[in-house]
């Protein structure tokens, strides 16, 4: 029952509760690629205005092959981690030059492009293409651990083998592939928190194996290096 109800209760949730970012308003893959590469390291609030500067000084992918490279890693000042900006930058010119501005549509060749890891690829293929292809990240497994009551410990290979075959179920009972992703993300972030989690104004609460057995705070499970 669970396994059957979670993707819709998410996605009725963030119907309800979603927060209104610009990148939630298009389906452009550039776009989203771009948002996605700010937000891996960077708080919404703090990746929010680069975002928009981004997107102004290099409205589309081609503007931003053509970019200066010192101009783009000026823009990405205050955010860090530049191999970021680097891998943007000639993974723009990548697709403008030798894909003729043809951005990757399938999570498969979207995990060609430099700087594009599975989390990236996934969020690319759901949001801007719709394929059925589950986003896995911390927040994610955080979630699941909790709903599932999934104990082990998500620095393992098994446990991230685990986790991705449960997120690959469930996106099956998905609606919209593209809105349970960012369901389940913005669950994680507003109300399946870290710490203090807002367990008695949650949809999943009678399922909820970590609220219903007390271990909220107790999962998931992360062994300390
Ligand atoms: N963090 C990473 N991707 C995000 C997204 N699409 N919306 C909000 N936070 C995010
Ligand atoms: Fe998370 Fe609490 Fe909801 Fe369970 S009941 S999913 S721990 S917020």
């Amino acid at each position: 029952v669970i396994e059957t109800n979670f993707a819709p209760t998410l996605e009725r949730w963030y119907e309800r509760h979603k927060r209104d970012l610009p990148w939630r308003h298009t389906r452009d893959p550039y776009s989203i690629w771009l948002s996605e590469i700010i937000l891996q390291q960077t708080r919404v609030a703090q990746g929010k205005p680069y975002y928009e500067r981004f997107l102004a000084a290099y409205p589309t992918i081609t503007d931003m092959a053509r970019a200066d490279e010192r101009e783009l890693l000026r823009l990405w000042q205050g955010l860090g981690y530049y191999s970021r900006a680097r891998n943007l930058h000639q993974t723009a010119r990548y697709i403008t030059d030798e894909l003729v501005g043809k951005f990757p549509d399938t999570f498969q060749n979207l995990l060609k492009m430099k700087g594009i890891g599975v989390y990236t690829a996934a969020a690319i293929a759901s949001f801007a293409f719709g394929e059925r292809v589950p986003v896995v990240d911390g927040n994610v497994y955080r979630v699941l651990a909790r709903v599932f009551g999934v104990s082990e410990d998500i620095t393992t290979t098994a446990a991230k083998k685990t986790f991705s075959w449960l997120a690959m179920r469930l996106i099956q009972r998905a609606d919209d592939p593209a809105t349970y992703n960012q369901a389940i993300m913005e669950f994680g972030a507003i109300q399946c928190t870290p710490v203090a989690p807002d367990c008695l104004l949650c949809p999943l609460q009678q399922e909820c194996v970590a609220f219903q057995t007390g271990r909220q705070h107790l999962l998931p499970v992360k062994a300390k290096k």
